[in-house]
């Protein structure tokens, strides 16, 4: 397994392979890498690719000024033997400095998908995001990317720039993975407390019985079954950031839950940890 950290050498290497008629695949983390990353890495093998890059980079413009940058859980011996293990041929592993030169000035804003949802409450986060994406998808040169459907909004905003933007990169979305309990995988679970753990199970809990409210009675009044979904969070101490449901595709408000065409997404703080889950019902 290869290890860049110079993003030119990754950028040399990448376009070798390209010459060699290599298919690449690239796999963007910010590391401390769990069963949900490792999920993309197998997408990746699954989808034929001969080469996987995995950049692991906790990427600073994406956090906001009051959020967990500084804090964010970093094991870099750890992700390069899970990264080995799982089959990536490369790995990336930039620092800031060489990411971002000081007068760094060109970031790219999507206009409209991310005005809602983490958008609204995080600004500046999908600028963040779809700036570093753009710069992997420049040094990594791969043909697909896979991301996971855990970042639902994420996810929808790159499918968008790569559209817009015309990259000639595809898009290749990975189911959530979950602990069996329910809770979706993150990096940022290891702030959670045991009694928060507990807690923390709502989410996926109010999800999974909305989604088999909508395959019993086909369509959902959208405001009876938010009603129903915020009081379950709240009574596992909960503090709701939002409850939305969207259209799957365009991420706009909707007023009926329908099946596979609408999303429910919610992002609550247990404690202080900012959790978010999906299901497409
Ligand atoms: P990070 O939170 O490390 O997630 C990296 C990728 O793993 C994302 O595509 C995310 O959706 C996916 N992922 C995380 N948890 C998952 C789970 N439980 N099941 C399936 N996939 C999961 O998302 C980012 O980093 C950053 O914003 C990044 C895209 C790397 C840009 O900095």
């Amino acid at each position: 397994m290869k290890i860049f950290t110079e993003p030119v050498k990754l950028q040399k290497w990448a376009e070798s392979r390209r010459l060699a008629g290599k298919k690449i695949a690239l796999v963007p983390t910010m590391g401390y890498l769990h069963e949900g990353h490792l999920s993309l890495i197998a997408a990746a093998k699954k989808k034929g690719a001969d080469e996987i890059v995995v950049s692991i980079f906790v990427n600073p413009i994406q956090f906001g000024p009051n959020e967990d940058y500084a804090r964010y859980p970093r094991d870099e011996k750890a992700d390069l033997a899970k990264c080995r293990q799982a089959g990536a041929t490369a790995v990336f592993f930039p620092t800031p400095d060489n990411m971002y030169a000081a007068d760094h000035s060109v970031y790219i804003n999507e206009m409209e998908l991310g005005n809602s949802l983490c958008g609204a409450r995080r600004p500046g986060h999908f600028r963040g995001v779809c700036t570093v994406v753009a710069k992997l998808f420049n040094l990594a040169k791969p043909h697909f990317a896979v991301f996971g459907q855990k970042d639902y909004q994420q996810e929808t905003i790159i499918r968008r720039m790569v559209r817009d933007l015309n990259f000639d990169v595809k898009i290749v979305v990975a189911p959530i993975v979950r602990e069996p309990s329910g809770l979706a995988r993150s990096s940022r679970n290891t702030y959670l407390s045991d009694a928060e753990r507990a807690q923390a199970l709502a989410l996926s809990a109010a999800l999974a019985e909305a989604r088999a409210e909508v395959k019993r009675a086909g369509e959902v009044d959208w405001k009876t079954c938010r009603a129903r979904i915020v009081r379950k969070l709240q009574a596992n101490k909960l503090k709701v950031d939002y409850v939305e449901a969207v259209d799957a595709d365009t991420l706009k408000p909707v007023t009926k839950l329908v099946a596979k065409k609408t999303t429910v997404l919610l992002a609550v703080y247990c404690g202080a940890t900012r959790l978010i889950d999906n299901a497409v019902m």
